[in-house]
């Protein structure tokens, strides 16, 4: 999986005066010298506090940490627990896809996500409220088909039980993590065999379901107050107060006569980014010349990113261009 940094970045990050000192408590738990051994969680608070980890955020901690930025970056490129692009404002879906869970029913959280969510991993809902993508083994597999929302591990899915979770989350209720089929944890479906002095049903759910429900620190971005993801750099009227706002262009079933526009006419819109087009009912040079900010987004997300968003504006630009002159 290619993890690049997201193409637009915010210019500057900070932690908050709490995060800043949580942090520096981090820190002193290693020894002089190695304070870098602090990155991940570092890592994990900023991606906390902005919703997705930016380049600015990844560069303040490797400066908390006397690293250098490349090795801050490769830690925050390989695990995929950091999301180098804006996500789902309530949550991101991150479906584990390798063997157990694939076995068991991957496929079909996948396709819920897909009708719920966006057809596309990495795409916002269009209320901005969710993205989801598939991810490898995330160490779960005896409570398989499973996925990760912010901190917690959603377990023995199916495709009701994640529609559910989702439907929850949406309407503003936090549900449980941990198994979803009544399981305690991971004994076998049909009871204990053996250790059959577990602590089974000490506690209503088990260790780590509980210790969330009793932090409460679970996907608390659910209420706002965790983390805004707003996306600063961009200027309000091109935001909502948590994502950015995308709107649909006009598109077309057919092309005007039947018959779509050279579209190569617009430099840099070759072959592949022309069918791209094409498939979302774009053709005309003038359909393009229409589009606003919020509707780059959409072709952008609509596209999974496979144009980039600059590339998107000179398009933009230039189809403006050539519509003045086809006018005038
Ligand atoms: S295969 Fe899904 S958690 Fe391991």
């Amino acid at each position: 999986m290619l993890r690049r940094l997201h193409e637009e970045q915010p210019t500057s990050f900070s932690f908050t005066s709490e995060n800043k000192a949580w942090a520096d408590s981090q820190i002193k738990k290693y020894p002089a010298g190695r304070e870098a051994s602090a990155i991940i969680p570092l890592l994990w608070r900023a991606q906390e506090q902005e919703g997705w980890l930016t380049r600015p955020a990844i560069e303040y901690v490797a400066d908390l940490l006397g690293m250098a930025y490349m090795r801050a970056l490769e830690v925050a490129t390989f695990y995929f627990m950091f999301h180098l692009k804006p996500v789902g404002n309530i949550a991101h879906i991150q479906v584990c896809g390798t063997l157990s869970c694939m076995l068991c029913g991957a496929e079909d959280l996948i396709s819920v996500c897909k009708d719920k969510i966006a057809p596309n991993p990495h795409q916002l809902s269009e209320d901005g409220k969710f993205s989801w993508e598939e991810v490898e083994c995330l160490g779960a597999c005896s409570n398989a088909p499973m996925a990760q929302i912010g901190k917690d591990y959603f377990e023995d899915l199916t495709k009701e039980s994640i529609g559910q979770i989702i439907d929850n989350l949406s309407a503003g209720r936090v549900p449980a993590p941990g198994p979803q089929d009544g399981r305690f944890a991971s004994e076998p479906k049909n009871g204990l065999t053996s250790l059959m002095e577990h602590e089974s049903g000490r506690t209503k759910f088990n260790g780590s379901v509980q210790m969330a429900e009793d932090l409460k620190d679970t996907i608390k971005r659910i209420n706002g107050t965790e983390t805004k993801l707003v996306t600063p750099w961009l200027k309000s009227s091109d935001r909502t107060t948590s994502q950015v706002k995308m709107k649909k262009p006009k598109t077309l079933k057919f092309p005007k006569k039947s018959v779509p526009e050279d579209l190569s006419k617009i430099s840099g819109l070759g072959g592949k980014a022309k069918i791209a087009l094409n498939s979302l009912g774009i053709y005309h040079v003038s359909q393009i010349s229409n589009w606003e900010t919020n509707e780059i987004y959409w072709v952008h997300s609509n596209l999974s990113g496979s144009l980039s968003l600059n590339k998107l504006k000179s398009f933009v630009e230039q189809a403006k261009k050539l519509q003045t002159n086809k006018d005038g």
